[in-house]
This record gives C-alpha cells, structure tokens and sequence, in this order.
C-alpha cells in the first residue's frame, strides 16, 4: 500500500511539473528594440522584416518601444528595458547626441546593443547596422546636377538635424553641388522626417516664392509632400527626389511611376540583419560588427521592374506568413497533442498501477476470505461441538434436576418419615419428665434428649417447609394481629435465655400496638430463627435487641406504608466476603464456624418474608455485630383473598418458644470441676454445642476431671491455667477452630506432649488428614461411640504413662516411639544435655534450668513430670545416675569417686539415690555387669 502511495505521489509531481518543463524548454531570448518612432511606412517596414526575420528563430522575442520621435521617452524607454532585464537591445537612436550616454550605460551594464540606422557617438555598442548616408547624398547630388544639366537652383528638406542621415546625407549632397557654381541652393529647411515638418518647409517655399528647379527630400515621405503641396500652389515641371524607395502603395517606387518623384535612392532598413546579428550575439557565435548596407537609384527606368520584384516579394511574403500561421496552428495543435500524449501516458501509467492496486487489493481479499472461510469452518465445527456439548449438558442438567428432584422428594419424604418416630420419642419423654421419679442426673439426661428431639423435629419442619416453598404449596395464611404483642411474645421466650448468659435483651417500639396482616406460624420461625442466631453468636455479656419502627423518614410518600423490624446483635459479624450469599440455599463456608449447620435457616427466613410481599437485608461488621432488617408492607391490599384470613387467630406454636426457653446455648467456660491435689486424669473438652460437650462429659462419668470451653481461645487459656492431660475438641468452633487450636498446641513446648482428640461431624478424609497434619493424636467422627471414645481417651493416657515408666526404668526415651512428640523428644535432650554440663551441685538450681530452656518454673515442672513422671530434681539426679553407671563399669574409679563426679554431694546420698532408682546398690550393679560380661566371654 505504501509502494502505491509513492508511485501516487510522483505521478502526481509529473503531472504538475511537466507543461513548466515545457515551457521552460519555450524559455526565450527577449529583445528590447527602442524605435525612435513607429508613425512611418520604413519604421514600420523595418519592424515588419524584423518580426519575419524572428519568426526564423523561435528562442527569441521581441519587445518594442515607441519613443514618438521624443529623445527623452527614448532615453526612459530604453532605462525600463534595462530594468526589466532584455538580453539585448537594438536601438534606433531619435537623436545621436542625446541618446549616446544611455546606449553607453546599457552596454557597460553587460547587455549587447545593437544600433540601426541612426549612429551614436561612441564605440560602447556591439553592432551597427545601417546604410552609408554620405554616400546616398552624394549619388542624389549627382543624380540633380545630372537632372539639371549641371545649372538651376535646389530647394533641401532635411530630416531631423540631430540625427546622423540627416547630417550625412546632406554633407554628401552639398559636396557635390558644391562643384558646379551654376547650382544654387536656395532653400534648405528640416522637415524633422515627417509630413508635417515637409509641407511647413515647402509652403514656406512657394509662400517665399522661392525659385527652385529642384526639391530634395531626405525621405521619400517628406519628398512626396513637398511635390504635393507645390503641385497644390500651382508650380510644375520642377524635379523631385526623395531616399528610401519602398514598395506599397505610399512607398517612394509607386510615387517615382505616378511621377510624384523623379527618382528615390533605396535606403534598406536592415530590420532582418538586426535580427540575425541578435541571434548571433545571443548564441555567442562570429559576427560583423558594422554592417553597412548598399543603395541604389530608383527612377522611371526601373521603377517598374522595382515594384514588378516588390509586388513579388511582398506576394511571397505573404504566403510564407499565411503558411506561418498554418505552421503556428499546427505546432500548437502539436504542442496540445503532446500534452495530451504525455498526460495519456501519465494516465495510462497510473490505471496500470491502479490495476496492479487493485489487483493486489483483490488477492489480499481473497486470501483473507479463505482465512476468514477456514476459521468460519473451524469455528462453525467448534460451535457444532459446543452444541453438541450444550444439549448432552442440558440433558445431564436434565438428568440432575430429575435426580435432585428424586433426591429432595426423598429427603422431604423420609423427613416426613421422621416425624412420627420423633413425636412417638418426645411424647413419652415428656410423660417421663413429667412423673418425677427420676434421679437429678437422670432428668437431665431427659431433659437433653428432649431438647435434641425438638431440635429434630424443627429441622425436620425447615426441610418440608423448603420444599412446600420450592413447589409453591406453601400458602400464606395471614391474620390482622398486633406485631407488637406478638414480638413480645417472641421477646419473652427468650429473656431466660438472655438472663442466663447474662445478655442485655432489649425490645424497641416506637409504638403499643401496630395492626399487621400476617401468618402467625411463619413470622414465629422467622424470628425464632434470626434471634437463636444472635443468641448463637453473642457472647456473654453481649447485647440483643428488637427494634420496631419505620424504615421510611416522614417526609416519604412511603410512610406508614410499611414497617421495618431489626434484629441486633454485639455478636462476631459475618466476614464482609460471605455477607451476599446469607441468604443462599445451603450456604455453609468451609472453615467459618459462622453457617454451621444446614444452610436452611436464612433462606427459609428470607422466603417467608418474602411470602409476606416484604423483605430481609442484612448489615454486618466482623467483631461488632449483626443487624437484620426486616420489612413488612401494612394493610392487606398486597396480599390475594386466598392469604386472608378474617375470622380467627391462629396462636404459636408453642414448642417454638419452650425451645427457645431451654436451648442451651454454648459458651465460653461453662465447666470447671477440677480439684488440685486429686490424681484423677484431667480432660478438656472443647465444643461450642453445650449438649454435646454434656454429653461427653456424662460419658466419660467419674474417672476424670472434666474442664470445658465454648471455643478453641478459652481452650487455650485453659490449657495454659491447668494443663489437662488430654483434649477432646470440636473442629468448628467460634473465634478458633479446632485445626488452629491443636496446631497451636502441639507447636508450643509448653503444651505439645498433651494427647489431642478431634471429634467433629464432618467426617471427611480430607479433614482428618488436615488435623492429623496439625498433630491431633486422634480423630474420632460424630456422632460417635461412647465405648470407642473412652478406649481412645484411655489408650492415649496410658501410651503417656507407658513413656514416662520406660524413662523412669531406663532413663530414656525410646527414640522409635511414635507416640512421642518430636518436640519433646528435642526438649529431653536438651535438658539431659544441660545437666550433663553442669554436673556440680552448686552449678545449676531448678531456675537457672528453667531460664536455660525457657520456661518458667511451674512450666518446666509440669513439663517433666508429664514426660517423665519425675519433678525437675529428680530428673537431674536421674540423669546423673545414668551418667555413673558408664563410669561404674568402665572407668575403675571408685564408687565415692565417682559420686563427686557425677556431682553428688556425699557418696551415701549417691547409693541411696541408686537404690531407689535401680532397686540395687552401685557395688551389686558392677558385680551384675561383670558377670554379664563373663557369662558371654
Ligand atoms: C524614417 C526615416 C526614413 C529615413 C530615415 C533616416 O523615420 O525618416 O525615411 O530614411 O528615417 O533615419
């Protein structure tokens, strides 16, 4: 594409410079020619000869200027000329004198002069051309003394008396009158060269009454004149004679045959010579610098065949011109043709691009619509496969739908299924609570099994309700009732609840009673639900709050048409990442402990309000709290007649409420029954559901002391404060999760010997090796076996009991024992490590120990004796028995020796402190060893 552009571009160019190019080659020689004036048949003969003589050579032009015989305008004319810069200037001088300075000025400026016909009085020109007047004046004067027979008298009519040929001729004319005596000169006058200046000299003549026989003309127009104004004052018979003999009709030839004039001297112009010499100069070529032209008399003897050559020439002259103009219409017919020629060419040139252009233009096309063709084949084939892929999808999708579909009806239905049995269970339990018989401990197992059968039961009734909502058989069955009474109500069956965990519950209205169309049972769980959430997740000491008012400011037309109600809570909040999808079907989060459970509750929530024409929205900060918005329309227009109810209240349901009432919720401590001193195992059990953590702690009975937390951070506070011997721990959990927890723990030397057992729902692969990878010991699923938890809590705490006997037996750890905690592996040794090094007593206090492995006192103790069942003394001593018994065997030191050495203070406390440990004195235990050694010599 750029190639053509440039070919464009200097096509173009082309077409604008060409016709300069050939007009430059036009490009022509100007000639400035000052005539001193053009009012006269020679002046304008010459000009006429010079314009043929030019015509001959097409490289220069010709520019006259007419001085009307004034020198002064020739001597301006002649400066213009300079100024527009002629390449050469032929002059006519008016006057020789006057003229000379400006002729001499033009050719010193470096411009060729050529003078014609008129002299100048200098050299500074380049070329004269012209006749010999003295000559001329002589052949008249001798051409009268021969008319007069050499007697008579002369009458002169003289040119202009500044100009050379008037000057000249008359000198040569004097000269040879001058011979003959009986010639008089009785007139001589200038005529100036015109007609005027003629007929005032010759009226003067015949007014003078002047004798005369003879009348010379310098001109034949001032000759012609002068014989006709004396032929008008009545004188004949007198000769006449002039100079120039020109042809035509006013010319000196045709006035010599009608007798005007008895002869007239030829005086040529030298128009064509002027040009040639030009031409010559111009063209820097030879020639000759005066060219002075010949003369010759014409008179009744060859008048005739003068003009008979005259009329001839003029006839030729003529045809050569009219053949000029042919020639002029054929060269520009010519020129136009080859403009014409060169601007087809140029366009011939530029369709022949364009065809190439487009040519190239078309291939590219066609190739890009092959590409086009191939990748509309190919995406074509793409979209057949896609199709493909969207109908086998959308049968799969069918298909799952249909198994989803098959799948809920079987949930809805079992669901269902479980009611029976469910309501067959609380039935008789509450048959059973209700008779009294039972032992404080027995109630509340009741009591739990109740609350769990509830909490089944109400699950149960989420699942139904969700499908009735799904298939839209769930019909709204609204009441006019007071929302305030009925919140009330709502807020009554949870203020024991609040009391309990010391929460400060509050009910907001701005009014006493407010009138509201809605169904009673759906707005119960709707509340049920959102307040057993706050509740779920408010700590102690929190704050709960229902707040009846008016979303819309007064100023709205919206105002009292509807009524907004918030649910608050001071609780964790829900992370901003989740906020959006609350509401989702089913929405759980992986680790959050925030929508544990079915992921029913909301969605249901949200469904039933919007039954209602109304709607839910949630705000929320992390760690400041929740807040519900529900909005209800008022009145009854926006509800169908088959959702009214007139007549008839329909009450709670009261299970509802009596749940809400007995629910126990989770907490953070809510267990403490350790006492110090006893020799009971102490476990923490640390789940947020205070049912469970209930259960667990009724199942493992008497045989341990049992401490309890809400969450993995009170956990570890506990943990910290009483250093239990076995954990059993929830995965989900509020503020930390039990995968955190256990990673906790079992990366702090403090607390990593400490067996951990993850119970959790959620029984995935998966998790199990993420808590295992955290350094859980265990990892039972819920729900599980009583008898199976208690054989795992039992195993795990004999495995610890078993390490400590092997150290205290062996004093060592078997470093193959899987069980043992690569960190406290690591801490032995480097306790062991640190006692060796300071084997002297006064070396290293119990502290100084502590500081060496950075713990404190009470830490470092604790952390011994559950390793090695040993106080922190005792295991200094063990390590230093341990070290005597190499030396016992092998170094021949004596026993008191090597009590010092070893870094007791006496040998006797040595022995005592071997026998405790070894159950045999250090002299017993080298003779064993010898004895072993000689058994096997
Ligand atoms: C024309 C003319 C001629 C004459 C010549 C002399 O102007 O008068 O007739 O021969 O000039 O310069």
């Amino acid at each position: 594409m750029i190639r053509f552009y440039t070919l464009f571009y200097v096509l173009l160019a082309l077409v604008y410079l060409a016709p300069k190019t050939i007009q430059a080659k036009d490009q022509k020689y100007v000639i400035g020619f000052s005539q001193c004036t053009t009012g006269d048949l020679w002046r304008q003969t010459m000009q006429r000869l010079m314009e043929i003589e030019i015509s001959f050579h097409p490289d220069m032009q010709l520019v006259i200027k007419d001085a009307h015989d004034n020198s002064e305008n020739q001597i301006r004319q002649i400066r213009d000329f300079l100024k527009e810069g002629v390449d050469l200037l032929i002059v006519s001088p008016n006057e020789s004198a006057p003229i000379t300075p400006v002729v001499e000025e033009v050719y010193q400026s470096g411009i060729p002069v050529i003078v014609v016909d008129r002299k100048v009085y200098t050299d500074s020109y380049s070329a004269y051309i012209g006749g010999n007047n003295y000559v001329i004046g002589k052949e008249a004067g001798k051409y009268a003394v021969k008319l007069l027979n050499g007697k008579g008298k002369v009458a002169i009519i003289r040119g202009l008396d500044g100009s050379s040929p008037s000057i000249e001729r008359n000198k040569g004319f004097i000269e040879v009158l001058s011979k003959y005596p009986t010639i008089q000169v009785t007139a001589s006058g200038s005529g100036k060269w015109n007609r005027d200046g003629a007929i005032q000299e010759m009226e003067d003549i015949c007014r003078n009454q002047t004798d005369f026989d003879l009348v010379f003309g310098f001109n034949d127009v001032m000759a012609i004149e002068a014989h006709r104004v004396a032929r008008e004052n009545g004188v004949s018979g007198k000769y006449f004679l002039g100079i120039d003999g020109l042809p035509g009709e006013k010319g000196g030839i045709k006035a010599v045959l009608d007798g005007s004039l008895d002869a007239t001297f030829l005086y040529s112009t030298g128009g064509e010579q002027a040009i040639q010499v030009a031409s010559k100069i111009l063209h820097q070529k030879p020639f000759q610098r005066d060219i002075i032209l010949g003369t010759l008399v014409i008179d009744s003897t060859n008048a005739q065949v003068m003009k008979l050559q005259t009329d001839q020439m003029e006839l030729l002259q003529r045809k050569i011109e009219a053949q000029e103009s042919i020639l002029d219409i054929q060269l520009s017919k010519i020129e136009t043709q080859r403009l014409i020629l060169f601007y087809t060419i140029i366009l011939l040139a530029l369709i022949v691009i364009l065809v190439f252009v487009i040519f190239g233009a078309f291939q590219t096309k066609r190739n890009a619509n092959l590409k086009l063709r191939k990748y509309n084949a190919e995406i074509e084939k793409q979209n057949e496969a896609i199709r493909e892929q969207r109908d086998k999808l959308v049968e799969m999708s069918g298909q799952l739908q249909e198994a989803t579909h098959a799948k809920l009806q079987f949930f809805t239905n079992i669901s269902h299924e479980f009611r029976t049995p469910l309501t067959l269970i609380t039935g008789p339990l509450e048959e059973l609570m209700q008779s009294g018989n039972f032992t404080p401990g027995q109630q509340r197992r009741f009591k739990l099994m109740y609350r769990n059968s509830l909490r089944l039961l109400r699950l149960v009734d989420q699942l139904m309700d969700f499908r009735k909502l799904e298939n839209r058989k769930m019909n709204l069955k609204a009441t006019e009732q007071d929302l305030v009474a009925f919140l009330n109500d709502i807020y009554e069956s949870f203020a024991s609840k609040a009391e309990k965990k010391n929460i400060k519950f509050r009910l907001n209205s701005l009014c006493t009673t407010l009138p509201l169309w809605f169904d009673q049972d759906k707005l119960d769980k709707v509340f049920y639900n959102l307040l057993s959430n706050a509740f779920k997740f408010t700590p102690d000491g929190g704050q709960i709050s229902i707040s009846l008012g008016n979303p819309k400011p007064a100023t709205s037309p919206a105002f009292q048409e509807e009524v907004e109600i918030e649910i608050k809570d001071s609780g964790e909040g829900i992370d901003s990442k989740y906020i959006n999808r609350v509401f989702d079907r089913f929405f759980q989060t992986e680790k959050s402990h925030q929508f544990k459970g079915t992921g029913l509750g909301l969605s249901l929530s949200k469904e039933l309000i919007e039954l209602h024409q109304g709607s839910i929205r949630v705000n929320s900060q992390p760690g400041q709290g929740t807040s519900f918005f529900i909005t209800l329309p008022l009145g009854n227009t926006h509800l169908n007649e088959s959702e009214l109810i007139i007549d008839g209240a329909v009450s709670a349901p009261p299970q509802q409420k009596e749940m809400a009432d007995e629910t126990l919720l989770p907490g953070a401590v809510v267990g403490k029954n350790i006492t110090k001193g006893e020799n009971r195992p102490i476990v923490l059990i640390v789940e947020d559901e205070a049912d469970v953590r209930e259960y667990i702690r009724s199942c493992l009975g008497g045989a341990y002391r049992i401490l309890e937390a809400g969450d993995g951070k009170t956990g570890i506070q506990l943990v910290e404060e009483n250093g239990p011997d076995l954990i059993i721990s929830d995965v989900l959990m509020p503020k930390m999760n039990g995968l955190e927890f256990t990673g906790q723990l079992k990366s702090d030397i403090k607390t990593c010997h400490i067996p951990i057992i993850l119970l959790t729902a959620q029984a995935s692969l998966e998790q199990k090796l993420e808590g295992l990878k955290e350094g859980a010991d265990s990892y039972i699923s819920k729900p599980f076996n009583k008898q199976h938890l208690l054989i795992r809590i039992r195993k795990l705490l004999e495995q610890r009991s078993n390490v400590r006997e092997h150290y205290k037996k062996h004093l060592d750890f078997i470093n193959e024992e899987e069980n043992i905690n690569r960190l406290d592996k690591e801490f032995l040794a480097k306790i062991t490590n640190i006692v060796e090094e300071n084997l002297n007593p006064d070396q290293l206090s119990v502290e100084e120990l502590g500081e060496k492995m950075g713990l404190s006192r009470v830490h470092l103790y604790r952390k011994v004796k559950k390793l090695t069942d040993m106080s922190v003394s005792e295991y200094i001593t063990s390590v230093k028995l341990k070290k005597s018994l190499d030396l016992l065997v092998n170094s021949g030191k004596t026993i008191a020796e090597i009590a010092y050495e070893v870094g007791f203070t006496s040998p006797s406390y040595y022995t005592n402190c071997f026998k405790k440990q070894f159950n045999l004195s250090p002299s017993e235990y080298i003779q064993k060893k010898r004895k072993i050694v000689n058994t096997y010599k």
